[in-house]
């Protein structure tokens, strides 16, 4: 039940039924800002139709583009049709440009508008605003770029002054980020020389494997334990037409549910199963969840920018069928956390759910998210009858614990809301999940889902 904000979420009997997932917002994000670096038409088809994933397609209005979008798989996602002048036509905003909720929105564009003749401001909402941007000022100001935050250069609003030239640097972040990674590669597209980003953990390669399909080489190598991407500036996008997998993270909150829920079946279909995004479906699994890929494939649209020839450009999709399952506890390190790190939400979940007592160390960056995640899950489960240990950056989740039931504020973050709504399906008092409308930031339909697959 939805009544304003607010949903209340009963425990299911069972759980039965197939599911067509939002198209997955990392892609689809790059999908819209690769698109207005190319002149020409791209097509994009299955794009999720999230908050954040709008936010960044009126961005890419502001700055020129032309954006059309109309319903795409049954109204659940979105075709855009996009039509640029290509980076060299871009036009300087008349406005503020509006992330909303969207980190990735401001932290890719922020890269792109570095390099551009034009000065800009990247603003959001009182979430956002909380969000850490030193990561990016710094490595861009070292390529020549002029950026400008609040509160020392910490927070946004974020201005860009874009008229200075770029040199390529070569870069470390201190945590392990795909946001930040891409920054630098769109960012680099317009320097002279090479850029290149060492991790200590591959991150997501979605940039990659979309430059590379437009085009752009991208060099991916191993020195000692880091990874390093690399590109050299100065060659233009493509357009080509892509279609979006579904979302692994949205999926996760299925791969859950069914997995602790005692009569459940779940099928999945054409989820992204790209192997910097699969964690969670890796660790549900060595935490002994019965969850089988089938129809392993790449999305289609890639196919067509040479997939087959270079299996780091397309996007590999399969089915997931996910059942019921006993689960195991299990410690995960700063490099698990890295590579899940928008699926350790519902994983805490799942971990009070197995036998015997998970460990999460290192997952302090959990605290820059949409909220501070670290204190949302930790509150949200104590209000429905669990309980999470926090030490300093480690988690400890004792598992087989019975859910009661409760009232839960998802603090406005979509994957605290979801994580809750999921936790509802097996807590018999029902769970009443406050503010559950931020659920629609990457996943509208979630709570519609919800009801549909009681069975
Ligand atoms: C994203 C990267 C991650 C992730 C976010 C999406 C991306 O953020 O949490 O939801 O699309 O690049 P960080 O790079 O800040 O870890």
């Amino acid at each position: 039940m939805i009544a304003a904000d607010v949903a209340t979420v009963v425990p299911a009997v069972r759980l039965r039924g197939e599911l067509r997932l939002p198209g997955d917002k990392s892609i689809s994000h790059r999908a819209l800002i690769l698109a207005t670096l190319a002149a020409g038409e791209s097509r994009i088809t299955g794009a999720g139709d999230g908050a954040d994933v709008r936010s960044t397609a009126a961005i890419m209005r502001s700055l020129g583009a032309t954006v059309e979008a109309r319903p795409d798989d049954d109204g659940r996602n979105v075709a855009y049709r996009v039509a640029s002048p290509g980076a060299d036509g871009l036009a300087e905003p008349d406005g503020i440009l509006d992330c909303g909720n969207s980190g990735t929105s401001l932290r890719l564009i922020a890269g792109v508008l570095a390099g551009l003749p034009m000065t800009a401001i990247l603003d959001g909402d009182a979430s956002l605003r909380r969000r850490p941007v030193a990561r990016i000022i710094e490595p861009l100001r070292r390529m020549g770029a002029v950026l400008h935050g609040r509160h020392g250069d910490s927070l946004p609003p974020l201005t860009v002054v874009g008229h200075t030239p770029l040199q390529g640097t070569d870069h470390t972040p201190s945590i392990p980020s795909a946001q930040v990674k891409s920054a630098l590669l769109l960012a680099g597209l317009r320097a002279e020389g090479r850029t290149s980003v060492r991790e200590s953990v591959a991150t997501r390669d979605h940039t990659e494997r979309m430059l590379r399909a437009r085009g752009v080489p991208v060099e991916r190598s191993e020195d000692g334990d880091a990874v390093v991407v690399a590109l050299e500036g100065g060659t233009a996008v493509r357009a080509i037409d892509q279609h979006v997998p579904a979302d692994v993270s949205g999926a996760a909150f299925w791969l859950v549910a069914a997995a602790i829920h005692p009569d459940a079946e779940l099928t999945l279909r054409d989820v992204g199963i790209n192997p910097t995004r699969r964690a969670v479906i890796d660790t549900l699994r060595s935490m002994g969840a019965d969850i089988e890929e089938h129809r392993v494939d790449v999305a289609a649209g890639d196919l067509a920018a040479g997939a087959t020839a270079d299996p780091t450009v397309g996007e590999p999709i399969a089915d997931l069928i996910v059942r019921s399952s006993e689960l195991r506890a299990i410690d995960l390190g700063a490099a698990d956390v890295a590579t899940a790190i928008d699926e350790i939400p519902v994983l805490c979940l799942a971990a009070t759910q197995a036998r015997g007592t998970t460990t999460i160390r290192a997952a302090g960056e959990l605290r820059n998210k949409e909220s501070d995640r670290i204190a949302g899950i930790a509150a949200g489960l104590a209000a429905i009858g669990a309980e999470m240990t926090v030490d300093g950056d480690d988690l400890v989740i004792r598992g087989g614990q019975r859910l009661r039931g409760g009232t839960v504020d998802s603090l406005d973050d979509h994957r605290l809301a979801m994580t809750f709504a999921v936790a509802g399906l097996i807590a018999p008092e029902g769970t009443t999940i406050e503010r559950s409308g931020s659920a629609a930031v990457s996943y509208p339909g979630f709570f519609a889902d919800l009801e549909g697959v009681r069975a």
